[in-house]
């Protein structure tokens, strides 16, 4: 996380050495506020905790007023004048919207990926956010679980590299710069495999899936410098996160090597007790400061419980110095000791809030997944006429904002409507909603019917609202709400018997379990939730402006019954291709998915040949360079993502069918063919800086090639892995 400057360490030593508990205690405390029109409110608290000292950081404030308002309190009205630590989610942009991280996810692009959270550090540090929890790494292989939208998917390896990225992006080279905030790598662990896909439900995984699945992206996060880390509200097989030194003091800090801050989720503290592992406030407060938990977001139980917990002995007054050390050497990093209203003192230009929002548009039309188009449907005919634009998410433009929107307007957002007049300003645009996104109403079919008559195409826009996903959002039946399917059916009935092409817009925080529309509609785009300039990134694809590259980060299932549905799972010893009745399979459903992680088409027609591995035979320690030959068949210019897995033919432990190693573009004109170079570092066939198995063994490695987890789709050769 950087280092300490020698002067910043003497002034920790002096302020620690002047501090009252109390003092202390609320360095460890972080409260919400809001800012009403009278000015800044602490939700259960007044603004003289902050100059009482009891309250040392703040949460959900939005405005630079605000924000400098209370930085000023606790600088020159408190007795040592320590500066406020000012968090916010910051999670896909903070008033310019970007995709959430799900959507990022499909770019496969890193340096997008840390460019949206630059320019998200920026505008946040604009409005004196000094603090995002983000990123968010719960890697996810469950539909059902509303906040799969804030994270990378279900692969480990994109969850790593997403990791650094955005650590990088909102941190920027100097912790200490005006426009750099920190961040917070969360929840920590393994809350992506709730139970059941049920919001806050228990957790149970094997250590194996940790070190597999759910750690590498927080040891990546703590590679990249991350300044804090959350832990989650869950329990881990019985012991909450927050009560868990095993993971907190030993896996994060002593193994990793994190040295930064821990603080805890909304209250999570105070829920020790409703987890049943603490009888009251007290206990709850010595069991999280004793796992390693450095603030308390919200509950009140240091400022309430540590006081009593010293008396009893519970904890030292060492271990609340070591926390409150840690607090301070953030704030120092950050600079705020010596520049504490320097972030939110000057806004931004218009420029460059106008440039943002250029980006946030190309990132966004880069973001959605071309799922099918069976009758080359799109792009649509560049002299298109007549157009029904139809469906509730068509102009829908607070929706297009996602979870965790921040501080964007929710007026500020293009609707597809917007969007695609404003890209087919010729052609007659005729719009009903049909009916709502999840209401019981059905009486407006009939009318968005009607539209259908006459009409060149049909572009359907259906999916959640942005509350459907994110947290406190798990869904049971992950398909379309309310009556958007019988809209859908009567839609493409309808169109269908006048052989008018239907293009379904699918717009949700995760895959939607919507096997009968990949099959009737003509294309099915999924357009996450698109942010700021979501109707014009929308009409780029549909119109061709832009060519679809994106590829969908997680898998998705056919079939509710099949989660959790992901690439490379063990193959076991009966697996499901084994002739006979005697492999697993099901009797009732396929095993394969709707469409497998990495799916994605473009406008161009692209075939790969000719896999090769230089050298073929290599150590451990080695580097190899894996090469296949892309050709564009199609009729345009497009770009091509390949992916590149391994799979290890033996090994002590039974290994994944497929391990993703690489992701490699390649953007090629209508008849054109290239090259395309993976390099692949043997070494990180093995999880990255945890103490998975002994090194490699050797034998013979497979390398497989292709445009996603699609085993029929990937080319391969074998490499030899020596002593
Ligand atoms: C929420 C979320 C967490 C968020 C925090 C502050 O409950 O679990 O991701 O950062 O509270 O809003």
């Amino acid at each position: 996380m950087g280092t300490l400057k020698t002067q910043d360490a003497g002034r920790i030593d002096t302020l620690i050495g002047r501090m009252t508990l109390t003092e202390k205690l609320g360095q460890l405390t972080m409260m919400s506020a809001s800012h009403t029109v009278t000015g800044p409110v602490i939700t259960g608290h007044s603004v003289s905790d902050i100059r009482s000292g009891r309250i040392g950081n703040l949460l959900n404030l939005i405005g630079a007023a605000a924000a400098r308002e209370m930085q000023r309190v606790a600088v020159e009205e408190s007795r040592l004048g320590i500066p406020l630590l000012i968090g916010l989610d910051v999670i896909h942009g903070h008033r310019t919207l970007f995709p959430p991280p799900l959507a990022e996810a499909a770019l496969f692009d890193a340096q997008a990926w840390a460019l949206t959270a630059r320019e998200a550090a920026r505008e946040a540090a604009a409005d004196g956010i000094t603090m995002t929890f983000a990123p968010m790494l719960d890697v996810s292989r469950d539909p059902r679980w509303g906040r799969t939208v804030e994270g990378p998917g279900e692969s480990a390896w994109v969850g790593a590299r997403l990791a650094q990225a955005k650590v990088r992006g909102f941190q920027g080279a100097d912790l200490a710069a005006r426009d750099s905030i920190a961040a917070v790598a969360k929840h920590f662990c393994g809350y992506g495999a709730v139970t059941a896909g049920r919001e806050y439900a228990s957790v149970d995984v094997s250590d194996r899936a940790l070190l597999e699945v759910h750690l590498p992206p927080f040891a990546a996060a703590v590679d990249a410098g991350v300044a804090a880390v959350m832990p989650a509200f869950t329990d881990l097989a019985g012991i909450p996160m927050t009560a868990h030194s095993g993971m907190l003091r030993g896996r994060l800090r002593r193994q990793l090597g994190f040295e930064g801050v821990v603080v805890s989720d909304y209250n999570a503290v105070a829920e020790l007790i409703q987890h049943g592992v603490a009888a009251d406030l007290i206990e709850a407060a010595a069991l999280a400061l004793e796992a390693g938990v450095d603030i308390d977001m919200v509950s009140g139980a240091y400022l309430e419980g540590l006081p009593a917990a010293l008396e009893r002995g519970l904890v030292g007054l060492a271990q609340i110095d070591e926390s409150v050390r840690r607090v301070l050497t953030l704030k120092a990093r950050l600079g705020l000791f010596e520049d504490p209203y320097g972030r939110g003192a000057a806004a931004e230009s218009a420029a460059v809030v106008a440039e943002r929002r250029r980006l946030a548009r190309d990132i966004a039309a880069r973001s959605i997944v071309l799922l099918t188009n069976g009758s080359g449907a799109l792009p649509l005919p560049a002299g298109i006429g007549r157009l029904a634009l139809l469906g509730p998410l068509a102009d829908a433009p607070a929706e297009m904002r996602g979870p965790w929107w921040s501080a964007a307007d929710p007026d500020a957002q293009v609707s597809v409507l917007a969007g695609i007049r404003a890209a087919l300003p010729q052609a007659q645009i005729r719009h009903a909603s049909g009916c709502g996104i999840a209401d019981p109403d059905d009486s407006g079919i009939a009318g968005a019917l009607q539209l259908c008559d006459g009409t060149e195409a049909v572009v359907l826009c259906l999916g959640e609202a942005a509350t459907m996903s994110g947290e406190a959002a798990s869904r049971a039946h992950p398909g379309l709400p309310g009556r958007q399917q019988e809209l859908a059916e009567a839609v493409l009935r309808r169109a269908g018997a006048r052989a008018i092409p239907v293009i379904a817009v699918l717009f949700s925080g995760r895959p939607l379990i919507v096997p009968w529309l990949a099959e009737r509609a003509s294309a099915l785009l999924a357009a996450w939730f698109p942010g700021c300039e979501a109707g014009h990134a929308v009409a780029d694809v549909l119109t061709g402006r832009t060519s679809p590259s994106g590829r969908t980060p997680i898998t998705w299932p056919r079939a509710v019954g099949q989660i959790p549905l992901f690439f490379g799972q063990r193959s076991g010893g009966r697996p499901a291709d084994l002739a006979g009745p005697f492999a697993s399979r099901y009797i009732d459903e396929s095993t394969g998915p709707l469409f497998p992680f990495g799916h994605g088409l473009t406008y161009g027609r692209f075939t790969l040949s000719h896999p090769r591995v230089t050298p073929q035979s290599a150590r451990a320690s080695d580097t190899v360079e894996v090469r296949v030959d892309v050709e564009n068949h199609g009729p345009r210019r497009a770009q091509e993502t390949v992916f590149l897995f391994t799979r290890r033919m033996k090994s002590r432990v039974a290994p994944p069918t497929l391990e993703l190693h690489g992701v490699g573009k390649i953007a090629l004109d209508a008849g054109a063919s290239g090259t395309l170079t993976l390099p692949l570092a043997l070494e990180e066939l093995r999880a990255p800086g945890l103490d998975l198995e002994p090194a490699l063994e050797p034998g013979a490695i497979e390398i497989l090639v292709g445009p996603s987890a699609d085993r029929a789709s990937l080319l391969t050769c074998r490499l030899e892995l020596v002593d």
